[in-house]
């Protein structure tokens, strides 16, 4: 695929052993101590720590290395979590959720569609033939990882339960179990969490359904058993532990849109020269690194998926 965004098919799926090793070269060099020290610091806002620019207008086979090289350790995508329905600790959701229950597990998906369906996660991996994309993950808060996600085009499933043509969104939402996360307890928030895509975002070939990370099964903090992935926005769009897909005729609400509207829009695509009101978008803090990065534009999608926006206002893209 000539594309910047590196998706990788089947026949190139890095062997696990390889990220092992490419984890021991981080452990030797520092690089993951380095991280952790960094996390304690960071909070839940941006830093103003200096910007070094990395280089940039690479050729697609340049990219596909750069990436690679660029993996966060796995050990901090395991430990450093956004996942409100657990805790607004980062650092605590991962043992807060060591014994969530992903299975059995079923996603509805249904709405504007002439062939609703329910899927176990069984079905689903049989269903669908799992590859791995290797992504930029960017969160609004102004940091960052790296991440080899395992999973398949959103738009397959889609396919299968075959929208009509009033259907212009797609909603989905994630599990609300107060007996298995303790987040839920605070009323402050419109749980259950929700999210929205427009539909040709979730058709595009960058959108995909995870079901892993570095060749393993997804851990409950990384959204167990099956997340949303959509590497040009915000991560925040990236929905976990998903339960429900419904195609609607409306844009549907989202939840942080819900809380803070004027700080979290429906698009939330990654924009440097958009700040948000409280920081700036400009650089990001990649987790593992010491200096910061130039944020790019789309999170470094452009190419694949700026088209779906000609015409309109980036200010209302936010
Ligand atoms: N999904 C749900 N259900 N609940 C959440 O709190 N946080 C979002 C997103 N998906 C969140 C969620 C945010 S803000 C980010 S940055 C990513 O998940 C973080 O994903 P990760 O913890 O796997 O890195």
């Amino acid at each position: 695929m000539d594309t910047k965004s590196i998706p990788l098919h089947p026949s190139e799926v890095t062997p696990k052993d390889q990220y092992l090793s490419r984890r021991d070269f981080l452990k030797q060099a520092g690089i993951v101590t380095a991280g952790a020290a960094l996390l304690a610091a960071c909070g839940t806002s941006a830093d103003e720590t200096p910007v070094t620019p990395v280089p940039q207008n690479l050729s697609a086979d340049q990219e596909t290395s750069s990436l690679f090289k660029e993996l966060t350790a796995e050990e901090s995508i395991l430990s450093y979590n956004n996942y409100y329905e657990f805790s607004t600790d980062k650092e605590r959701v991962a043992k807060l959720s060591k014994d969530f229950q992903s299975s059995p597990w079923t996603i509805e998906v249904g709405g504007l569609v002439n062939n609703p369906q329910n899927f176990s996660i069984e079905e689903i991996l049989g269903n669908f033939s799992i590859e791995e994309r290797i992504y930029r993950m960017r969160c609004v808060e102004a940091w960052s990882m790296v991440i080899p996600w395992n999973g398949f085009p959103l738009a397959e499933l889609l396919k299968a339960v075959d929208p009509t043509p009033d259907a212009k969104f797609v909603r989905f939402e994630t599990l609300a179990d107060p007996d298995q996360m303790p987040g839920l307890s605070n009323g402050l928030y419109p749980w259950p969490y929700q999210e929205g895509l427009r539909l040709d975002e979730a058709l595009n070939d960058l959108t995909i359904l995870s079901t892993g990370l570095y060749g393993e099964t997804l851990a409950s903090q990384n959204g167990a058993p099956i997340r949303l992935v959509v590497p040009w926005k915000y991560g925040f769009k990236s929905i976990k532990s998903i339960v429900k897909i419904e195609l609607t005729a409306e844009q549907p609400s989202t939840f942080w849109e819900d809380i803070a509207p004027k700080e979290y829009g429906f698009y939330a695509n990654v924009n440097p020269e958009i700040d948000h009101p409280r920081w700036s978008q400009a650089s990001e803090r990649r987790i593992g690194e010491l200096q910061r990065r130039d944020t790019l534009p789309f999170n470094g999608y452009a190419e694949e998926v700026a088209h779906l926006y000609e015409g309109m206002d980036p200010a209302t893209l936010y």
